[in-house]
C-alpha cells in the first residue's frame, strides 16, 4: 500500500492557483523528490499533505489517514522540516530537542539525534546564536525526534555548506535504509538526482513529469555532448554520420552533440581516419537538462 495517495489535489489563494491538479503516490522506503523552481507549489503542496493547510479540492491519504480531518493522529508519526521554521531565540539546543521530544510518543535517543546532527557542541547553545548551518542541522534533528515513519523535508540543505550537504545526503539515505519513507522538497538539481528515487518536476503548480531521475533523461531523448581536442582542420564528414546532431568548433576545441552511442562512434571514425583526439570526453544529459527540456527554461536560484 502507498505511504502517500494524492489524488487530483487543488489549492488556490484568492485568485493565484497554486496547486492545480496534482496526483501522486509515494511507495514504502522511497526517497520522493518534489522538484520545481520558485513558487511552482511544492511547499504548499506538501503543507496540505501534512495537514497543514486545507486543499480546495482533491483528496489525500497519508498512512492510511485523512490529514484534512485527522492531523493529529498523524502528526504522532510523520516527521517535519518546514522550509520557514523559527523557534524563540533563548531556548538552547538541546531544550528544544527536549521541548519537541515531550510531544512524541516514540522519542529517539535524544544524544543520540545531538550526534548524528553534529549539534554536541552547541547543546548548551541558545538558538539564537547558532549559525545559518546550524539552525538548519537542528531543523533536519528536529524532523527525526518522534522516530518517524514518515518524514517531509522542505528545502533540505538550504544554507549547508558543500561537505554539510554531502553528509546529510549520506544520512538521509542512512534513515531511509532504516525503514522510513522521505518526501524531499528541493529546487536543486543535483540533490534530486544524487538522492531520490523518483522526482515529481512540478511548474506553474502543475506535475510536468514524474519518474525516477534517470528515467526523466532517458525519457526526453536528450543529446549528449562530445568534447575533444584536435589540430585536424578538416572536421565536415564528421557532421554527416547520422548520429550527429550538430558540430561546433573553437580553434582547437571540437563539440560535438548527438543521439544514443556518438561517443563511440566519433571516436572510431576518428581513429579510422587516423587522428587520435585529445582530452576526448562525454557529457551525458543531468536532471538539469531535463527540467529544462521539460520546462523550456532554466531553474530560477
Ligand atoms: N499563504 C499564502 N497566501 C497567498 N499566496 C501564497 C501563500 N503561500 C504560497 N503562496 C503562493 O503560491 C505559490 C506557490 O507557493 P509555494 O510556497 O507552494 O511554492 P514553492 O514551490 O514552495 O516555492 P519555493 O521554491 O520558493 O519555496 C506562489 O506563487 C506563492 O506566492
Ligand atoms: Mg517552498
Amino acid at each position: 500500500m502507498s505511504v502517500i495517495t494524492v489524488d487530483h489535489l487543488r489549492k488556490t489563494y484568492r485568485r493565484l492557483v497554486a496547486v492545480d491538479d496534482v496526483s501522486f503516490d509515494v511507495e514504502p522506503g522511497e526517497i520522493f523528490g518534489i522538484l520545481g523552481p520558485n513558487g511552482a507549489g511544492k511547499t504548499t503542496t506538501v503543507e496540505c499533505v501534512q495537514g497543514l493547510r486545507r486543499p480546495d479540492g482533491g483528496t489525500i491519504r497519508v498512512l492510511g489517514l485523512d490529514p484534512t480531518t485527522q492531523a493529529a493522529q498523524l502528526r504522532q508519526r510523520i516527521g517535519s522540516q518546514l522550509q520557514d521554521s523559527a523557534l524563540p531565540g533563548r531556548l538552547r539546543v538541546a531544550e528544544a530537542v527536549e521541548l519537541f521530544a515531550a510531544f512524541a510518543r516514540r522519542p529517539v535517543d535524544r544524544d543520540e539525534l545531538l550526534a548524528r546532527w553534529h549539534l554536541e557542541e552547541q547543546r548548551s547553545k541558545a538558538f539564537d546564536s547558532l549559525s545559518g548551518g546550524q539552525r538548519q542541522r537542528l531543523f533536519i534533528a528536529l524532523a527525526f525526534v518522534n522516530s518517524p515513519e514518515l518524514v517531509f523535508l522542505d528545502e533540505l540543505t538550504q544554507g549547508l555548506d558543500p561537505q554539510a550537504r554531502r553528509e546529510t545526503w549520506d544520512l538521509i539515505r542512512e534513515i531511509r535504509h532504516g525503514g522510513t519513507t522521505v518526501v524531499l522538497v528541493t529546487h536543486f538539481m543535483d540533490e534530486a538526482e544524487h538522492l531520490c528515487d523518483r522526482v515529481a518536476v512540478v511548474d506553474g503548480g502543475r506535475l510536468v513529469a514524474l519518474d525516477s531521475p534517470q528515467g526523466l533523461i532517458d525519457g526526453l531523448e536528450l543529446p549528449s555532448v562530445v568534447r575533444f581536442s584536435t589540430a585536424e582542420p578538416d572536421l565536415a564528414w564528421l557532421e554527416k554520420l547520422e548520429e550527429v546532431e550538430s558540430m561546433t568548433r573553437r580553434r582547437d576545441a571540437v563539440e560535438i552533440r548527438g543521439a544514443g552511442p556518438v561517443l563511440a562512434l566519433v571516436a572510431s571514425e576518428l581513429v579510422a581516419h587516423g587522428i587520435v583526439p585529445r582530452d576526448l570526453r562525454v557529457d551525458r544529459p543531468t536532471v538539469e537538462d531535463a527540467f529544462l527540456a521539460l520546462t523550456g527554461r532554466a531553474i530560477r536560484r
